[in-house]
């Protein structure tokens, strides 16, 4: 019999998206294909490659369409991408990727300054992406902890957006503590709101390590239930339009905080990592230095 503390644990990587698009100097596309190509020979079964959003707000994605063109795609891995509206759809779809994922916040302000719009008007956008999609969807919903414009978001408010995104027809919702503040305890708090009116099985969590949290927040999470974790091979990644955002947990990390449950070869993670190191600028890019900013 699985119990929860030895139950299949499901990563989903985010650096080539979430990794690459807070980078202060240009990536070449082949970088990006090998560090994919890379990643696929690892275990993982589910890979975010690109971002088919604005090319004015993440000039570092502007290559997703070369990106999907040139990986080479292995038999039992989902590649993925983030989708913010339908002229997003359409690029995604013309790419063949496998699932997109639209992104909202459960914070207003955070909202307005990553997708110009309330997070209403957000769900509202959403509705003919999700409806129209051929390919399953997740739901990202960011400062599900904590907002760096707003402070610490009331888990009632994360709540009302998960369902929101769930009723549209989210197969997934990803909770995104998007500037790495939560602690183990607010990990419980969000859980304890959410879990007795979403299904366990429809969530996921989307640590980021500013303070070192990560990896034990991940594990509270998994303590209730959870096991779905994004995670950013290497450790890269940010938002550049959230002040205070830098690396995703990494998912070497996870891999060693869920031993033998992820189906995951830490090794080959590894050499992603040098595959994609060398190309990368020191630190990725500060906060809002990249693109235009948030209107
Ligand atoms: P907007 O400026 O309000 O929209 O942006 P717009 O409709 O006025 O479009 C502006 C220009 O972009 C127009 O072109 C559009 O045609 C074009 P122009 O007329 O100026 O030449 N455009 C597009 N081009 C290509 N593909 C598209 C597309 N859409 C519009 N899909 C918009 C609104 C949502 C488009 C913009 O704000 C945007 O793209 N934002 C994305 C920001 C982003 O990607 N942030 C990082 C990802 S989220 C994240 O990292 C958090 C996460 O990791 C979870 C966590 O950590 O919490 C997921
Ligand atoms: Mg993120």
């Amino acid at each position: 019999m699985t119990t929860a503390s030895d139950a299949p644990i499901r990563l989903v990587e985010v650096g080539p998206r979430d990794g690459l698009q807070n980078e202060s100097a240009p990536v070449p596309t082949d970088a990006k294909i090998a560090f994919v190509d890379q990643l696929s020979a690892s275990g993982l079964r589910e890979i975010e490659v690109s971002s088919f959003v604005a090319p004015g707000w993440i000039p570092q994605l502007d290559d997703a369409e070369a990106v999907f063109a040139g990986i080479t795609r292995r038999a039992g891995v989902r590649y993925t991408c983030l989708v913010p509206n339908q002229r997003g759809l359409a690029r995604a779809m013309t790419a063949r990727v496998d699932g997109i994922s639209v992104f909202t916040a459960a914070s207003e302000t955070f909202a307005r300054k990553n997708i110009n719009a309330s997070i209403a008007e957000s769900i509202e956008r959403f509705v003919p992406v999700v409806k129209e999609s051929p390919v399953p969807v997740r739901g990202y919903v960011s400062t599900a902890f904590h907002c760096p414009f707003e402070g610490p978001i009331a888990p009632a408010a994360v709540l009302r957006v998960t369902l929101e995104l769930l009723a549209i027809g989210c197969q997934e919702i990803s909770l995104g503590d998007t500037i790495g503040r939560a602690t183990t305890d607010e990990v419980g708090r969000l859980l304890d709101a959410l879990l007795p009116r979403c299904p366990v099985e429809r969530l996921a969590l989307h640590l980021h390590d500013t303070f070192g949290n990560a990896v034990a927040n991940a594990e509270a999470g998994a303590a209730r239930g959870i096991s779905v974790f994004d995670g950013s091979t290497g450790g890269l990644g940010g938002c550049p339009y959230a002040p205070g955002a830098p690396g995703n947990v990494a998912t070497e990390a996870l891999v060693a905080a869920f031993p033998g449950r992820t189906g995951v070869d830490r090794d080959v993670l590894v050499r992603a990592a040098g595959v994609i190191r060398p190309h990368l600028g020191r630190g990725g890019a500060a906060a809002g230095s990249t693109g235009r900013s948030a209107k």
